[in-house]
């Protein structure tokens, strides 16, 4: 790496002095690596431009989890809402990311009650009592963008709603937990704290993830405390966080069709998703 002095220019374009600007934050990261942390590499910090495309990106993602909000309801079947997703994004000029990728036959993943994520859409008709969660990624421009939500069916049981709310709780803990210059793992340590004090579990084996021109990018975002979240956040990361909370254990199997993942144990399982930027501040969500 090239060595700048106090008093040159800014490496970040800002116009002021070296010392003004990033040294005392550069120090800080260095100071990280000696530490054992990893500091996220160059194509990980997006650019203005490329954050406002996937904020662009964003807004579709979002306007279509609005849109299935008003259109979901007892007695449709998941490709209806896969159908419904197509349409409104080709529509509105987006591409859904998940058709064909990597084989994925659909442009949404549903997953309903004990499928943790990555369901298929099929003729599974919705009935009351039913929880839902509708993954959404969208191509627009060339940005990806990733959320996802639950939906209830008619009358869900008491336990069913507090899991709903909770894993929503623990989406927004996570995103104010996120903080630049410190370690992705404040996340983790937010939310596996939330779903204990609820009585639940987080899923172990699927995370969230770096996102932008990619799909799926580092670091990898585990929703639990663990020193695999050893990467110090950074203004311009855009990753998600979509914790998987269980309702009993945390255990996850993957069924035969390659995709569907479910709880081992049968129990509920729940998921919100939001794709994020790290700011200056904090973090701010793009979708
Ligand atoms: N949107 C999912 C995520 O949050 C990924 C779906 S990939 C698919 O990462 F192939 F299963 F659709
Ligand atoms: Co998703
Ligand atoms: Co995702």
């Amino acid at each position: 790496m090239f060595k700048l002095s106090r008093n040159d220019l800014c490496w970040c374009g800002s116009g002021q002095k070296y010392k003004k600007c990033h040294l005392e934050k550069d120090n800080l990261l260095k100071k990280y690596k000696l530490e054992g942390y990893r500091i996220p590499s160059k194509n990980l910090i997006k650019t203005d431009i490329q954050i406002e495309g996937i904020k662009k990106s964003g807004d579709l993602t979002s306007r279509i989890l609005d849109m299935l909000g008003e259109y979901i309801c007892e007695g449709i079947t998941t490709n209806e809402i896969d159908e419904k997703v197509y349409r409104f994004t080709i529509e509105n000029g987006g591409i859904p990311a998940t058709l064909n990728y990597k084989g994925f036959p659909k442009s949404s993943c549903t997953s309903v009650n004990d499928v943790i994520c990555h369901g298929i859409p099929d003729e599974t008709v919705l009935g009351s009592g039913d929880i839902i969660n509708v993954d959404i990624t969208t191509i627009l421009d060339g940005y990806y963008s990733d959320s996802s939500r639950m939906y209830t069916i008619g009358e869900i049981s008491d336990e069913a709603q507090r899991l709903v709310t909770t894993a929503k709780e623990c989406l927004e803990t996570g995103i104010n937990s996120i903080q630049p210059y410190e370690s992705l793992n404040n996340q983790g340590i937010a939310i596996e704290r939330h779903a204990d004090e609820n009585g639940f579990s987080v899923v172990r084996d699927l995370g969230g993830h770096g996102i932008g021109m990619e799909f799926h990018q580092e670091p990898h975002v585990h929703h639990f405390d663990t020193s695999e979240n050893n990467m110090i956040l950074v203004p311009g990361m855009v990753f998600t966080i979509e914790p998987m909370i269980n309702e009993g254990m945390f255990f996850a199997r993957l069924m035969d069709d390659g995709w569907t993942v479910k709880t081992v144990d049968g129990g509920l399982s729940a998921q919100w998703e939001h794709t994020i930027v790290v700011t200056e501040t904090g973090a701010e969500i793009l979708t």
